[in-house]
């Protein structure tokens, strides 16, 4: 009998790949994707555990659905995602609305698991098995037939910063062979993609190796991009220290790789990052920029950085303000530091939290400063994007550009999957807003 599952994505980009993929998987034991979730036979929070707030939505989510099924048939409840992996049993125990928990690294078992969940048995899943999940992966086809989509071709971290939680969430580092990722892409191709983003915690860090033969990123983006159809490609997120020459070099010749690079560098100081454990210094942050820029000065940078990390002094903040002046970070994030068990700064001694809150109020003004610009230099231009969808019940369509800017521009024209030339006449923090010039290049 046919049911009905809708799935409720946290976190990163990798939850968001992860999530379409569970979707495909459990359509084949006849699971619908719903977009009604006040009606479904299956109810998934696919979880993310970076910060202490981002767990606590979850289980804020869980009081919700509970509120809405009152009265009603209760669907089956279950956790994925890292706070899935993290806190495994606790979920259950905490709120035994859940019914079961899955771990990452196990959605290849999802589809038995919802098969034997017939009553009442709460069942917890969270063993690390990247190589089956991604074999299992490749084996359904990736229904995916947005303009823009998710390829995850790493998984994993092995770098152990001392802040974060992902080397436990999702296990140690794991590169999917490369004629499995090729595979995906040609269904993506084939389902109508044009812009493809290949995903990975480190996704800089993905290698290869198969008879003697060593493939990295850079042979993955040179690949696609003799793909007629993908027109534009991405990848995030990237460790400084894995910026090699080679993915360096691909800002010089490759037409489709977009000039714009998420490089998180956490702090300015060195200080820091030595207690961060970061294993790269600022001056090595700095070398990969102005290569970069070097061989191709439109390329834009941006980065996530954590305020308040335990120990910070006025002087190492103020490295990391000096380090903005240095480099125009755009469209970057930060966050005050948020201790999170079993990392080694767990349990270090945090620092005032309004010094905190004050220092984040300082580095986010000088970021959005910088993307005010930034959209600002923009406006009575013509430029590319790529447009993705229509507005809901608007007579607008809804695009990106070449540094992932939201872009809004009138138009009746059937052109999404086009890269088409858009005048911006205005913009503010978060959106340019245009007209239609003309189309680019044929889908
Ligand atoms: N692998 C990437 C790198 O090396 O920078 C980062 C991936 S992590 C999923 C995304 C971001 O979350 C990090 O760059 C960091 O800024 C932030 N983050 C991680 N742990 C955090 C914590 N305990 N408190 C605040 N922010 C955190
Ligand atoms: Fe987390 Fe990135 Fe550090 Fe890995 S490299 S521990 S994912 S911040
Ligand atoms: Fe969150 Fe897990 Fe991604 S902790 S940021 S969902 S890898």
């Amino acid at each position: 009998m046919e049911k009905k599952v809708f799935i409720k994505t946290f976190g990163c980009q990798m939850n968001e790949y992860d999530s379409n993929r569970i979707y495909d998987s459990i359509s084949k034991i006849g699971y619908n994707k719903s977009e009604d979730q006040n009606n479904v036979d299956c109810y998934i929070l696919n979880t993310c555990h970076i910060r202490d707030k981002a767990k606590e939505k979850v289980f804020h989510e869980i009081g919700r659905v509970k509120k809405i099924y009152r009265g009603k048939t209760k669907p089956v409840v279950v956790v994925a995602g890292c706070v899935a992996q993290a806190e495994n049993q606790e979920v259950l125990n905490r709120d035994p609305y859940v019914d079961i928990v899955i771990g990452p690294q196990s959605y290849h078992k999802i589809n038995d698991i919802l098969k034997t969940y017939v009553n009442k048995k709460k069942i917890e899943e969270t063993e690390f098995d990247s190589v089956s999940k991604f074999r299992y992966y490749d084996g359904i086809e990736n229904k995916n037939n947005s303009v823009s989509a998710y390829l995850t071709i790493q998984e994993g971290c092995d770098k152990f910063c001392h802040f974060c939680v992902v080397p436990y969430t999702r296990g140690p580092e794991y590169s999917r062979p490369f004629n499995q990722i090729i595979n995906e892409a040609e269904q993506l191709v084939k389902n109508g993609v044009k812009e493809i983003t290949l995903l990975g915690q480190n996704v800089n860090a993905y290698y290869y190796k198969e008879n003697s033969k060593l493939y990295k990123l850079s042979d993955l983006i040179a690949y696609l991009e003799k793909f007629n159809e993908i027109k534009r490609i991405r990848y995030t997120t990237s460790h400084p220290k894995d910026m090699t020459e080679d993915l360096i070099e691909c800002y010089k010749n490759n037409k489709k790789l977009m000039p714009f690079v998420h490089l998180p560098i956490q702090s300015g100081s060195d200080r820091i990052l030595k207690l961060m454990n970061r294993k790269h210094k600022v001056k090595d942050y700095l070398d990969v920029y102005f290569k970069i820029k070097k061989l191709n000065p439109d390329v834009e940078f941006s980065s996530d950085f954590i305020i308040g990390y335990p120990g910070e002094t006025e002087k190492d903040f103020s490295d990391t303000m000096a380090l903005l002046e240095k480099v125009r970070f755009v469209n970057s994030f930060s966050f005050i530091f948020s201790p999170r068990p079993g990392t080694t700064a767990a349990n270090l001694k945090i620092i005032n939290r309004e010094i905190a809150k004050k220092r984040l109020a300082i580095i986010q003004e000088k970021l959005f400063k910088n993307q005010i610009e930034l959209n600002k230099s923009m406006e009575n231009k013509n430029i590319e994007v790529l447009v993705e969808n229509k507005m809901l019940g608007q007579n607008k369509l809804f695009g990106r550009n070449k540094y992932l800017s939201s872009v809004i521009f009138e138009s009746n024209e059937n052109i999404i999957g086009n890269l088409v030339d858009v005048k911006i006449i205005n913009s503010n923090q978060n959106t340019l807003f245009g007209e239609i010039r003309k189309k680019m290049k044929a889908a």
